[in-house]
């Protein structure tokens, strides 16, 4: 059967919880979540917690209970993290314009703002808000798994342009706004080495904020391991280069700082499983298909980027015959497909012979699954559970048919 580079949960629990719940089933395993933050938390300062990789409510409060902060990227997480428990000072808005819903919730919550884009500044500072801001910088390179998730260099719609920094810093000061924090983030799932020169670049631009400057973000992008044996990434040496540029700058602006880091991948990923049933296997022409109850309504992943995720078959005994197979879902569109390249081309995967009823495991789903699912052929979203100690708990339940046209009117 093919392998899986994480694992967490026994056979027997898979089958009971889609026993217990059906599929599609995400499954998150909380003791793992807790595992990396505390990993981070070893080495920097703050732990943001970027939301957006997974906004559940429950992960939201666990990722809170072991001390992160959160990021938030519309007025919608904002309001997610302040029902989860978060205090508005744990809150960072970042974004890179105000829709009116950001600008209204602005008005309402005390949280502090991280902007990408220079004419952001003048917009909040006549919301009179507050005026503390972090401006988060395009250092000119960018990086990531995919260039679909590449975040800076030229081209790139995110952060405010390098050389534009220091106009950006005057405006600020010309609209009584205190610039406090420095923000980077060149993309997702990047290279640690190109992490690590974000470091540098951060250090070289941040001498031009002066000694109002408070904080230095890392931003995310850490990469996790998707495939069977690929290494983890070197969080020492991440730390050990952001370390290096905070030191350097203490020095140069005569203050302490403080160094975060925003991770959304690295903390939920590899804790999440979607749990599938396979409803039927074909063949077609030289391809064998499986087609299961899950398709990109619930991990878009595959899809969007080609991304590769493991994908086992539960409780299959490893000595069990395997052969090529390309797993696909139920939608009515052809890249509905789980193991695709990134040109969308079927990439067929070593799987036992299954049969309707057996359960498929899609591996480190944890992270932009649930958070990116949609309701394409008004598919409901997925049940999700949360394994804690041995116990499992629903922390959302399927939702209804009933509720997918409930917003609307004829
Ligand atoms: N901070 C900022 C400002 C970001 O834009 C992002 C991701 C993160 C932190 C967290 O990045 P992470 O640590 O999770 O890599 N849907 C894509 C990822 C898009 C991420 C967008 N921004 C995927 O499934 O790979």
């Amino acid at each position: 059967m093919s392998e899986s580079p994480a694992a967490p949960f026994p056979a027997e629990l898979l089958r009971s919880l889609a026993r217990e719940h059906g599929t599609p089933l995400f499954v998150y395993d909380a003791e793992l979540v807790r595992a990396r933050t505390r990993e981070l938390r070893a080495l920097f300062d703050v732990v943001r917690y970027a939301q957006k990789a997974n906004s559940s409510r429950a992960l939201l409060a666990l990722v809170r209970s072991q001390g992160c902060a959160v990021d938030a990227v519309s007025a919608g997480e904002v309001e997610r993290a302040l029902a989860a428990g978060f205090a508005p000072d744990d809150v960072l808005f970042t974004a890179d314009l105000f829709d009116r819903a950001a600008l209204a919730m602005l008005r309402r919550r005390r949280v502090r703002v991280n902007l990408g884009s220079p004419d952001m500044i003048e917009q909040y500072a006549e919301l009179g808000a507050g005026r503390e801001v972090v401006l988060r910088v395009n250092p000119g390179f960018g990086a990531g798994h995919s260039r679909r998730v590449t975040t800076g260099g030229a081209g790139s719609k995110h952060g405010i342009w390098h050389a534009e920094l220091p106009s950006a810093v005057a405006r600020a000061r010309a609209a009584g706004l205190e610039v406090v924090g420095l923000h980077v983030h060149i993309g997702s799932g990047a290279d640690v080495e190109r992490l690590c020169e974000a470091a540098d670049a951060a250090r070289g631009l941040a001498a031009c904020i002066g000694p109002s400057l408070a904080v230095i973000s890392a931003g995310g992008g850490i990469p996790i391991p998707y495939r069977p044996g690929e290494a983890r990434p070197d969080l020492a040496r991440l730390a050990r280069a952001w370390r290096a540029a905070e030191a350097a700058l203490e020095v140069e602006l005569d203050r302490p700082l403080e160094l975060e880091v925003e991770p959304g991948r690295y903390l939920v990923a590899e804790a999440g499983v979607l749990l599938t049933e396979v409803r039927a296997t074909k063949r077609s022409g030289e391809v064998d298909f499986v087609l299961v109850d899950a398709g990109f309504h619930n991990l878009v992943r595959p899809a969007l980027y080609g991304a590769f995720h493991a994908i086992s078959a539960v409780g299959c005994d490893a000595a069990q015959a395997c052969f090529p197979q390309v797993v696909a879902g139920p939608l009515c569109e052809s890249a509905d497909v789980f193991t695709q390249d990134e040109h969308g081309r079927p990439e067929p995967r070593a799987l036992p012979r299954l049969a309707p009823g057996d359960l498929l495991c899609v591996h480190t789903a944890g992270a932009y699954g649930a958070a990116m699912a949609s309701n394409y052929n008004s598919q409901p979203f997925a049940t999700e559970v949360l394994v804690d100690g041995g116990a499992a708990r629903l922390v959302r339940r399927r939702q209804a048919l009933g509720d997918l046209s409930r917003d609307e009117q004829t």
